[in-house]
């Protein structure tokens, strides 16, 4: 892999999502639906869903039609589903490439229905219902009236059913019960009533580590998929491994005297002479512009120090004076016998990994290993 065409990149190792994909399989036992929204949570959605794909996964998830249409045009043909909403106007487009669709309330299956009278063939759906989440769904009895009135359709192929956990993530396991509790009533009432859709699906990745009465026909793990754990309250499996380094490369490297100022506001400035290194990484790549970062440099840690700019920060390399210009800093990932993690990024930035991974700007480059 030749990597000096770059000042930084992202490296995606394709063999750990394999390797994550077949964790899921054989501990659920269902379908796995690779949930690979916001590009793939920031590592590259087409070549996620193929090594997903590769190693099993027989479904792609996806938030909006624009990310499952391109999909289809990349070329990924297995069964695709927006988790989301879709304008009615897609849903055309929807049928012409077999792309299923969420229906969370009756009146946008009124405008499907009506759009869907432009192309030959029926609309995929699976119906969201709505248990404690608080976001999108229908409640258990609309959803019972809703598949009675229309399981039967010659527009609507209704194929699944689903709903998302709230909590599953944390170790009060109330909510999670509570919400599986109404769902698996709602789906006796239907099998009785011969109703119930042929692909029910609930878990996330935190429900697929904590709640194995989760799985039913199949799971839609994202973060764990990446190697990525849940919360820090849902450690992920030893099996599980991340799948993303971010790498740099040091671009300058100066002996500032003492009581220098280094970058912009002077917030930082030299105790005494200091040495300074220069990376070439800044909040237009996702990186934050908040204290307390690290990188490590020779499989040393070392301070972020000064405001991130837009496009490089600065580094205080006091403690490895064997770094040159050119050697490679990583800011995610393993170097020697060091990490830092996305989880370790995200505390220092008082958030979630999920948002430290889909901040990863479009402009990295994206190597994919073992491809
Ligand atoms: C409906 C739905 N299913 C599954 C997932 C995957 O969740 P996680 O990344 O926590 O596994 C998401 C992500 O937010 C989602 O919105």
């Amino acid at each position: 892999m030749d990597t000096q065409a770059y000042s930084t990149w992202l490296e995606i190792d394709l063999d750990a999502i394999r390797s994550n994909v077949r964790a899921i399989s054989r501990r659920t036992h269902a379908m796995v639906m690779a949930v690979i929204k916001a590009n793939g949570y920031g590592h590259g959605a087409l070549q996620i869903a193929r090594a997903a794909i590769e190693a099993g996964a027989d479904w792609c998830g996806v938030a909006r039609i624009e990310e499952a249409l391109l999909l289809r045009e990349q070329g990924i043909s297995s069964e695709i589903m927006v988790l989301g909403y879709t304008p009615p106007a897609l849903i055309p487009e929807a049928i012409r490439q077999g792309i299923h669709v969420a229906i969370y309330d009756p009146q946008m299956a009124k405008a499907y229905l009506e759009a869907a009278q432009k192309a030959p063939g029926r609309l995929k759906a699976h119906v969201k219902v709505e248990t404690g989440m608080g976001r999108l769904g229908m409640v258990p009895e609309k959803a019972a009236e809703f598949l009675a009135e229309y399981h039967d359709h010659a527009k609507l192929e209704i194929d699944g059913i689903f709903t998302h956990f709230a909590r599953a993530d944390e170790p009060d396991v109330n909510t999670t019960q509570e919400q599986l509790a109404r769902f698996t009533a709602l789906l006796e009432g239907l099998r009785q009533r011969g109703l119930l859709p042929k692909t029910v699906h609930t878990s996330n990745s935190a429900a697929i580590i904590n709640f194995p009465q989760t799985y039913f026909d199949m799971v839609r793990p994202g973060i764990a998929l990446y190697g990525l754990t849940p919360s820090p309250e849902s450690p992920l499996p030893s099996e599980f491994r991340p799948a993303l380094t971010w790498k740099a490369r040091l671009t300058s490297l100066r002996l500032l005297p003492p009581g220098h100022g280094v970058s912009y506001g002077h917030q930082y400035k030299t105790q005494g002479e200091e040495r300074i290194g220069v990376i070439p990484v800044g909040y237009g790549d996702g990186y934050r512009r908040v204290p307390g970062q690290q990188a490590l440099v020779r499989g040393q840690r070392v301070d972020v120090v000064g405001r991130v700019c837009m496009d490089q920060c600065m580094l205080q390399l006091d403690s490895v004076p064997e770094a040159r210009v050119g050697d490679e800093v990583v800011l995610l990932g393993v170097q020697g016998s060091h990490r830092l993690s996305a989880e370790d990024l995200a505390a220092c930035w008082g958030t979630i990994n999920y948002e430290v991974v889909c901040g990863l700007a479009d402009r990295l480059p994206r190597i994919f290993l073992n491809a």
